[in-house]
């Protein structure tokens, strides 16, 4: 069974490629490189069991999305491809509105025209903004705090009046909690281009001796150490939440709407700890200022997905904090091998 999926070459889209292919589905991806590396094809073709077909492409270019849906006949759609910087949409939110709305609006155009209405879309606990206690359950009041969490939030109301208009559609829409880690294998992680924004990939960086050491954006939070605590859920619970979804669209028309997160809150240092304690490794740090926008405390409400998708987050925080590193110290090993300098160890 052949499914599309956007953004495919991306962090959560590549983790989710391997967790559908080797469970029997085979994956059309998608993906401009914009924000992707195409080595990430070789990773999947060596992870995957089924064929994975890449095609490099833009939503945003009618012809190219309406030849591809003119060649292939999906089942399924997994809708990844978008701009995702909360920092930068403030600073460029036409560019956030135009390529994360006309993006979208092109492919459900194209899904429609092909009368393909099974869509799992890629959203975010961003878009509970910071008037929401946690645990935050699906029914919580939202709240928007940047141009990146309203096209979110956009998009998911799109998707209610579409599913309103036609009830041929069947919609899961996921809001993730924190997603960090990387496949066991090591071969396929997160690859932030610049200086990372989240907090994981900044710490493995501080571990390979790339920065210097980590920026606690504020240890005043009403919290148990006072820094700022988050749902860190392991990439390839997520990537199965998606396997999970899928099924349940084969029995379920209409929108559906899960927050994916482990129910469990922890706070940065408690990161940190953890990832010492696993990797044998000191993670220097220096306590800033509060970053804007910063929320105190989030953590998920998932029963919903529990208890109807029949999926729950098995993997722990020292798992994360293992495959992380592991994939971090491949990842520098294969840029240095590329750039020829000498490697001391890997
Ligand atoms: C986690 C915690 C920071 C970096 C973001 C996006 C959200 C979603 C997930 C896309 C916070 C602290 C971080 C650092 C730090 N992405 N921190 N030093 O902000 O919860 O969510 O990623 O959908 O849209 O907003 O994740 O990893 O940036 O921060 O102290 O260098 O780590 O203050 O408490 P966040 P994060």
């Amino acid at each position: 069974m052949k499914v599309l999926v956007t953004g495919g070459l991306g962090y959560i889209g590549s983790h989710t490629v391997v967790e559908l292919s080797n469970n029997g589905f085979e994956c059309i991806v998608i993906d401009n490189l914009i924000n992707s590396e195409i080595q990430v094809l070789n990773s999947l073709e060596n992870l995957c069991e089924n064929n994975v077909e890449f095609l490099q492409a833009d939503l945003m270019n009618m012809e190219q999305l309406s030849s591809i849906f003119d060649t292939y006949q999906f089942e399924a759609v997994f809708h990844f491809a978008g701009v995702k910087s909360p920092a930068e949409s403030v600073l460029k939110p036409l560019k956030y509105f135009e390529e994360n709305l006309g993006s979208t609006i092109n492919l459900l155009k194209e899904m429609q025209r092909k009368d393909i209405k099974k869509l799992i879309f890629s959203s975010s606990a961003t878009v509970y903004g910071d008037l929401t206690k946690s645990p935050v359950y699906e029914g919580a009041p939202t709240s928007i705090l940047n141009p990146y969490g309203r096209t979110k939030l956009m998009i998911e109301e799109m998707l209610q009046d579409l599913s309103n208009s036609d009830p041929k559609w069947s919609i899961a829409v996921l809001r993730y909690f924190n997603p960090i880690g990387a496949h066991p294998s090591g071969t396929i992680g997160e690859k932030p281009s610049g200086i990372p924004n989240n907090l994981m990939p900044y710490i493995t960086q501080v571990a390979s001796g790339e920065r210097e050491h980590l920026n606690i954006f504020g240890n005043d939070y009403s919290t148990h150490d006072g820094t700022g605590v988050r749902d860190y859920i392991h990439i390839m619970d997520l990537a199965n939440g998606h396997l999970k979804a899928l099924k349940y669209l084969d029995k379920h028309s209409g929108n559906h709407l899960f927050n994916l997160g482990t129910g469990k809150g922890y706070s940065v240092l408690d990161l940190i700890n953890t990832f010492e304690e696993v990797n044998g490794i000191k993670i220097p740090y220096k306590i800033m200022e509060r970053r804007p926008g910063d929320i105190a405390i989030s953590y998920a409400d998932s029963s919903k997905a529990e208890k109807e998708l029949g999926w729950k987050a098995e993997r722990g925080l020292k798992e994360m904090c293992e495959n992380a590193w592991k994939w971090e110290k491949k990842n520098i090993y294969s840029t240095t091998i590329n750039s020829d300098e000498l490697v001391l160890d890997s």
